[in-house]
Formats: C-alpha cells, sequence, structure tokens
C-alpha cells in the first residue's frame, strides 16, 4: 500500500470522493434544466474522471485538443465535440481520428474562410464532418454575433457542400469568470442562452438545421434561471473546482478535488519564508483568484493528509521548481520542519493540472489508485 510519505513531490493528489459530489451535484442540474450534460474534458482530461461525470458511462463529450479526441475517441467514446476553432489543416487529422475510431468529432469555425476550407476539404473524402457555428454572446474569444450577415454565408457554404452537415450552434460565456455577482452571472447565462438561441432561429427561418444548441461554462449553468431553447450545457471545472471558482463563490474550499502534493526543502530565515518544492511548473502562473481573493497567491498551503488550509499560508513567490511562503509567524518554521509535505489548493485547476501527467487518488494518507492524464496536442 502506498502512503502519500512514499509519493515523490511535487506531484497530482485526486479526492475521489469530492469527484463524485461534483459529478452528481452538476449531473442533477443538468437534469433539472432540461438539457444534455456534455462535460468539458479540458479539465481533468482524464478517462476516469469522465466515466465518474457521466455517472459511470460513456457519454457525449466536449475536448478543446485533438489529442483529447483522439484519445476519447480510441475508448469508445462516439460523441466528441472539438470546441477550439478548426482550421483546414487539422481536417486530416480530425477525419483519420474519425475514420479510425468511427466517432464523431464536431467541429466549431466562426469564419467563412474556414467554411470554405472544410467545404473544399469534404469533397474528396468518405467521412462526414459535423459542424458548428461559433457565436460570441459577449466574452470576445471567439465567434460571430448571431446578427452577423455572415452566419448566414457560412451556413450556406456549409449545407451546399457534399459530406458536411450543419448541426447547429455552440457560445461560451467565458466573461462569467469575472464576476463574483450571483445576479451578474445570471444575467450573462440568460444572454449567453439567448444570444445562441437568436442564432438558432436566424438559421431555420432561412431554412437551414439547427438541432444542436450548445452552450456553458460552469458559472452560467449553475446559474442559469432557465434553459429552455437549449439542448446541451458544457461544463469542466466544476469537477475539480478550483480557488479561482472559490475567489466568486460558485463553490467552497472543501469542494477542491485536486490538490498539489509539495514537501517543505527549506527555511529562509533572513527571508522570514519557507521554501517549497513546487513553482511554476507544478503550479502555473496563473493568478486568477486573486482579484477576488487576494490571498490565494499561486495556491493555499494546507494540511497533506486533511487538506485543511493552513491559513494564512500561501504560495506568494514562484520560481521554475521552487515556491516561496512568507510568514509572520516564526513558530511556523517548528511547524512545517524541512522534510514535511504540505498541499497546495490551485488557484487555477485546469492550468495547475496540466503540468502533470498522472492523479494519484487519494483516501487520506493512503494512495488507492493511480489515473493518467492526457496531456498535449
Ligand atoms: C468553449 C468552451 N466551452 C465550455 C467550457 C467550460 O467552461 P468551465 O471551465 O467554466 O466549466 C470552456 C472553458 O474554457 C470553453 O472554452
Amino acid at each position: 500500500m502506498t502512503r502519500l510519505t512514499d509519493l515523490e513531490t511535487p506531484c497530482l493528489l485526486l479526492d475521489r470522493a469530492r469527484v463524485e459530489k461534483n459529478a452528481a451535484a452538476m449531473i442533477a442540474r443538468c437534469r433539472a434544466l432540461g438539457v444534455t450534460l456534455r462535460p468539458h474534458v479540458k479539465t481533468p482530461k482524464s478517462l476516469d474522471i469522465a466515466r465518474i461525470t457521466q455517472g459511470g458511462g460513456i457519454g457525449p463529450v466536449t475536448v478543446s485538443t485533438l489529442r483529447e479526441a483522439e484519445h476519447f475517441a480510441r475508448h469508445g467514446y462516439r460523441d466528441i465535440l472539438y470546441t477550439v476553432g478548426i482550421i483546414p489543416a487539422k481536417l486530416d487529422r480530425l477525419t483519420r481520428i474519425q475514420r479510425e475510431t468511427g466517432a464523431t468529432v464536431r467541429i466549431v469555425l466562426d469564419s467563412q474562410y474556414v467554411a470554405e476550407g472544410i467545404a473544399g476539404y469534404a469533397r474528396n473524402i468518405e467521412t462526414t464532418i459535423e459542424a458548428l457555428i461559433e457565436i460570441d454572446c459577449g466574452e470576445h474569444r471567439s465567434g460571430i454575433s448571431p446578427d452577423d450577415s455572415s452566419l448566414l454565408t457560412i451556413a450556406s457554404t456549409l449545407q451546399a457542400a457534399p459530406g458536411v452537415t450543419l448541426v447547429g450552434v455552440i457560445t461560451h460565456a467565458g466573461h462569467s469568470y469575472a464576476e463574483n455577482d450571483i445576479d451578474a452571472v445570471r444575467a450573462l447565462a440568460a444572454h449567453e442562452r439567448d444570444s445562441c438561441i437568436a442564432a438558432a432561429e436566424k438559421l431555420r427561418q432561412n431554412g437551414h438545421d439547427c438541432p444542436v444548441v450548445s452552450v456553458g461554462s460552469t458559472p452560467t449553468i449553475l446559474h442559469a434561471d432557465h434553459l429552455e431553447g437549449v439542448t446541451e450545457a458544457r461544463c469542466g471545472v466544476y469537477a475539480l473546482w478550483d480557488l479561482a471558482q472559490a475567489s466568486r463563490g460558485m463553490c467552497s474550499l472543501d469542494d477542491i478535488a485536486a490538490t498539489v502534493l509539495t514537501t517543505v526543502i527549506g527555511h529562509n530565515r533572513q527571508g522570514n519564508c519557507i521554501i517549497i518544492d513546487a513553482g511554476a511548473l507544478a503550479l502555473s502562473k496563473d493568478i486568477g483568484a486573486n482579484r477576488f481573493m487576494p490571498a490565494a497567491g499561486y495556491g493555499i498551503l494546507c494540511d497533506a493528509v486533511t487538506a485543511t488550509p493552513l491559513t494564512p499560508l500561501s504560495v506568494n513567490q514562484v520560481h521554475q521548481e521552487h515556491g516561496t511562503v512568507d510568514i509572520q509567524d516564526a513558530a511556523w518554521f517548528e511547524r512545517l520542519p524541512i522534510g514535511r509535505q504540505v498541499r497546495i489548493m490551485p488557484n487555477h485547476t485546469c492550468m495547475t493540472c496540466a503540468a502533470h501527467d498522472v492523479y494519484h487518488v487519494i483516501q487520506g494518507d493512503q494512495v488507492i489508485d493511480n489515473w493518467g492524464r492526457i496531456n498535449g496536442w
């Protein structure tokens, strides 16, 4: 039996019971909203966690890399939505995945240039390409406005192309992460829903089929008043949660399921700080939580076994492999001697987990399993 103290640090820990609780809550939420849950596996990047988020089975998933698409397709997933805008240069790989696995990997686009590229490509292949048009509901990262005239041009180009099926519209209210006020998130959720439905209606009125209306970010799915007219919800971070979401009131610290195990490697008494072996490469430099939770630093220190926060300690500076924890009270040198393990609750879990290839699944101080992650592109 492996114990936490047998693990080399830094490494990634996973509390399975917390993932199960988080997953069950989102399954119930989507059932109540009357929409299909299409979990975004870009956060956990794990077959084992994906299975938990779907109540033990295999269902539709969202991915953000073709590597994820390929991995999930090779492991029995048949309905995959790749939500980073496609470019024609990636269609060879995409169609190879479809051909070799029998899975459908739906793609997303927001320009006439790409629509023409897809149409031209599809002429010479046997497999069908299913596509969704991306709508910008306010984040201004990608997508077009539902009022943009190119919506219909793109749709017509796709519809006219043999081997291509326009299946719907998609949007993502990523700007909901900037809010910590539930009413503001609720308003963004309504706008996310209404923008996507408006685009779908426009397509239908102009003779296009639009069966899929796909929306989602974790905050907007949690707080939408209703999702009538929407067919599917995409959310991912809820499976693991993190300080960024806790800082906005979306979860509590007790929900955070993935943490980084690290070891105290030094006491710098001149600098009043404790040094750990988790730096920027083990934690990431993303500090999205700090706008509403400035004390989050690069992650909050917790007891290695119980995950109870060691308030007020957090990681205040990161170098490549060193993390620096400032202390006001020298008693911490005694409480956290060199060689002692501690855990770090991540600031932004998607970024932190991406630095690790495996989750050590834990129960108390026992490691009960190891689950792989599919990083890279
Ligand atoms: C297109 C898209 N859909 C869904 C999500 C999931 O949102 P969340 O991480 O809030 O669960 C993301 C996250 O970045 C996304 O980019």
